[in-house]
């Protein structure tokens, strides 16, 4: 049985859908759940003494409770509510940061992490005049204990590491760098973005400091996102955003700050994108993580089979299955990939191709961009096969094209 099935969308487009890194399809139960709220619900949560705004607000606070449980946070007040990850990101790195680092202080992430976690760690760099360190991969796209070890020092502040690469799909050692890390007096921050949906995360045996995901690439709507942060280190920062109801007291010359979680959401929430998150979640364990896993590892191991029959593809992926999702980055040597891409789009096969928002990563695997093809558990064997046919026919469109 595919779980195609459960989702609209894959029923009313005759698609393969294998772009579920850069955004998931939504399943009927996250839609009727967001219909539910606005039939029922719908009223400003923490604005108002009616019953409908109290009721409003018991959803989203028991929302707040059940992400918590779901990554196995100590408190509820840990979850805030963001936007998506890029927002977490840049929560963490403007209030902790820009308050935290000093000159000749350093901040260590990786060559493989998303623009969102590291464009903001080279702002915040340059603005306390500390430095960017970079952790690179080594020929099987991971990241030795070597280089870890090297990279992170007594002088490292703040470590940011993705969890998942978005482009090669390696999965990083995180528990074992926020070891090593805390060894040396760093925090951590991990983009579990293309982790969560693939996953089970539990903050508190990772000992994460911060961690950030978005609400779309785990079933739920566009435009939310969550930032895990440990209490005693959220207390401790400056709100990011201000107005709205993160406030406690507010005089004419000065403003005292409401406490977790309310003093990082400012102004109204995306609430149906809360509800629709929660949703989400019921759904994913109803499911459960081993069984996603087992479907997932058997698409991607017979979509690696067969992409690695085509010689006339590179593909950007660890030898090592282990430390492998859900994600094939690969190219048609010669052949742009947005090229590439539209040939499997008229197929109706459906890849993202470009830099994929690393554009250090690019440069440094010696490319412009790549297309990248991303499973989730709703991909079938049949995905594949789409995928492989399109691939066929764009190379006996190009190879006359192909500098030998
Ligand atoms: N970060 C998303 C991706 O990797 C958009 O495609």
């Amino acid at each position: 049985m595919s779980y195609k099935e459960d989702f609209p969308i894959l029923k009313n487009r005759d698609i393969a859908y294998l772009d579920s890194g850069a955004t998931t399809q939504k399943p009927k139960k996250v839609m009727d759940a967001i219909s539910n709220f606005y039939e029922k619900y719908n009223a400003n949560p923490h604005r108002g003494a009616y019953s409908l705004s109290v009721e409003a607000t018991k959803i989203y606070e028991d929302t707040r409770k059940k992400i918590q449980k779901f990554i196995n946070a100590r408190f509820a007040e840990e979850i805030i509510f963001s936007k998506n990850a890029s927002e977490s990101l840049n929560l963490i790195a403007y209030s902790y940061g820009l308050d935290n680092l000093k000159k000749d202080d350093e901040v260590v992430i990786s060559i493989m992490e998303h623009h969102s976690n590291l464009v903001p760690w080279q702002y915040v760099t340059s603005k306390t005049n500390s430095k960017l360190k970079y952790m690179y991969i080594n020929d099987e796209y991971e990241l030795s204990e070597k280089e870890i070890e090297e990279k992170i020092t007594n002088k490292t502040k703040i470590v940011g590491i993705t969890h998942i690469s978005n482009v090669l799909g390696t999965i990083n050692k995180v528990k074992e760098i926020i070891k090593y890390a805390h060894k040396k007096g760093a925090v951590v921050v991990v983009d579990a973005s293309q982790s969560i949906p693939h996953m089970k995360i539990d903050v508190q045996d990772l000992d994460a400091d911060f961690l950030v995901f978005s609400g779309h690439k785990m079933l739920a709507p566009l435009g939310i996102g969550v930032l895990y942060g440990k209490r005693e280190i959220l207390n401790k920062m400056n709100p990011f955003l201000m107005g709205g109801d993160m406030i406690e007291y507010v005089y004419e010359d000065k403003t005292t700050f409401a406490p977790l979680p309310n003093k990082f959401e400012a102004g109204t929430q995306n609430v149906e994108g809360v509800v629709g998150l929660g949703a989400a979640i019921d759904y994913i364990e109803s499911i459960g993580y081993n069984k996603i896993k087992a479907i997932e590892d058997e698409v991607v191991e017979y979509a690696k089979e067969e992409l690695s029959k085509l010689e006339f593809l590179e593909l950007y992926i660890t030898p090592n299955k282990e430390n492998h999702s859900a994600v094939i980055s690969f190219n048609i040597k010669g052949v742009h990939p947005h090229d590439v891409a539209s040939i499997l789009d008229s197929q109706n096969v459906c890849v993202r191709s470009g830099n994929h928002c690393a554009q250090p990563l690019m440069r440094f695997l010696g490319v412009d961009s790549t297309c990248r093809a991303s499973f989730y558990f709703y991909n079938t064997k049949e995905d594949v096969d789409r995928l492989t046919r399109g691939l066929k026919k764009a190379y006996a469109m190009f190879e006359k094209y192909i500098a030998k």
